[in-house]
């Protein structure tokens, strides 16, 4: 019996030689797997229908277009706007995020066609190999998983003429400069000058982040329970959310990242990004959070965020650390309902200009130096000198002993 093998499959030279080489080297029956997590059409300049064809030229048994746009939303970008989810500080997770929304559609069709493998385009170099074996072996430790890209040795000329050697047709190609992946969250560029991090990332690769306006742009988030709900009034699914905030927000040119980050495998990489929704959503979010998390959860759950963001690049999405934490990080949401307002200036400045939510922890009364001021001024007195006894006492007894200390 031949052996059955499910691809994740992209359209792009790599997985559409790794299906020719599936059956070469491992007598393969292939069925292709292709997943929409919000990539635009526009990127790769093909329709579905056109990437499913290319499979069957290529040799595959089946090939499978899978819309997991809404899925990718909802499942994966909502949790990672609970936890304001930026790896090192500052990378919104775009490809990361996707990986296990791919696994768990290749893990179900594997099951679906009694499939024993599953097989994956990436390279030994990266951390999306990771996420792909990593994250098929925490939903199904029995699969095999194949990565021919790690094992044929082919250069990019190679593969190019492996194509032509077997009739695959590819699309422009040759040309290739930059190695890009795009979905609903945004666009992760790497390769061709920014492999050097001392010079200035060229533009062209750029695609949601050009300057389109002069006008600058208002744009009122609505959340509820952490969860986007609504652009200036008019309630969207959480996806034509990311879509609408993330066009209005890149025509200003906001949200670019240049960073050099550290993979999983060990390799410090210099990458960019544009991310315009995901960084604006972040962003609002994270400030409706200022008004309504209680001091201490708040400042927990900022420790435990940056956790959350490294777990999910390092392609543990399915595993029980995440759970957890994702189950501590829901909880705090209860209460993360209101609208922030942004305002947005050309070229990629974001300014949040207001916030306001009926469960707000701020208290005008308390805060306020005006006269409707009900904060008890008495109470500070006591308060203050009982939080520095400790220091006061010590700075009597030992403060003599330091520099600084008392005369
Ligand atoms: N460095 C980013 C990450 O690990 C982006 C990877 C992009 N992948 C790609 N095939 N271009 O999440």
């Amino acid at each position: 019996m031949s052996k059955r093998v499910v691809l994740a499959y992209s359209g792009g030279l790599d997985t559409s030689i790794a299906v020719r080489w599936l059956i070469e080297n491992h007598g393969a029956e292939v069925i292709c797997v292709a997943v929409d997590v919000g990539q635009s059409a526009e990127s790769s300049g093909e329709d579905w229908e056109e990437i499913r064809q290319r499979a069957f030229a290529a040799g595959a048994v089946e090939a499978t277009v899978i819309d997991a746009r809404t899925e990718m939303a909802e499942e994966y970008c909502v949790p990672a706007i609970f936890a304001n989810a930026r790896y090192e500080g500052k990378y919104p997770l775009v490809s990361a995020l996707s990986r296990p929304v791919i696994v768990k559609h290749l893990v179900a069709e594997a099951r679906r066609h009694g499939a024993d493998t599953v097989a994956h385009g990436c390279t030994g170099k990266g951390n999306d190999q990771v996420r792909f074996e990593v994250g098929t072996h925490s939903l199904a430790p029995d699969l095999d998983v194949i990565a021919p890209a790690r094992v044929w040795g082919m250069t990019r000329e190679d593969s190019i003429e492996y194509a032509a050697k077997w009739d695959i047709p590819i699309g422009q190609t040759k040309t290739k400069i930059y190695s890009i992946d795009e979905n609903l969250w945004g666009r992760a560029i790497e390769c061709g000058a920014i492999e050097d991090p001392w010079a200035t990332a060229p533009d062209e690769p750029y695609t949601l982040t050009r300057v389109t306006t002069t006008e600058s742009d208002e744009i009122t988030i609505s959340f509820d329970s952490g969860v986007p709900v609504a652009v200036d009034g008019r309630s969207l699914s959480v996806a034509d959310i990311i879509d609408e905030v993330g066009r209005r927000a890149g025509a200003t040119g906001y949200g670019r990242i240049d960073m050099v980050e550290n993979r999983r495998v060990g390799i410090k990489s210099r990458e960019v990004y544009e991310c315009p929704g995901a960084l604006a959503l972040i962003t609002a979010h994270a400030d409706l959070e200022d008004l309504c998390l209680e001091r201490d959860l708040h400042h927990e759950k900022a420790r435990i965020e940056p956790r959350w963001a490294e777990l999910v690049y390092d392609g543990m999405w399915f595993s029980p650390l995440k759970n957890s934490i994702d189950a501590f990080v829901a909880e705090s949401q209860r209460h993360v309902t209101g609208d922030v307002r942004l305002r947005l200036d050309p070229p990629g400045v974001l300014r949040i200009e207001g916030r306001r939510s009926p469960f707000a922890l701020y208290d005008h009364d308390l805060a306020t130096y005006d006269a409707s001021d009900t904060f008890r001024h008495e109470d500070a007195e006591g308060f203050v000198r009982l939080w520095g006894l400790g220091v006061a006492t010590w700075a009597a007894k030992q403060g003599r002993d330091i520099p600084c200390g008392s005369a």
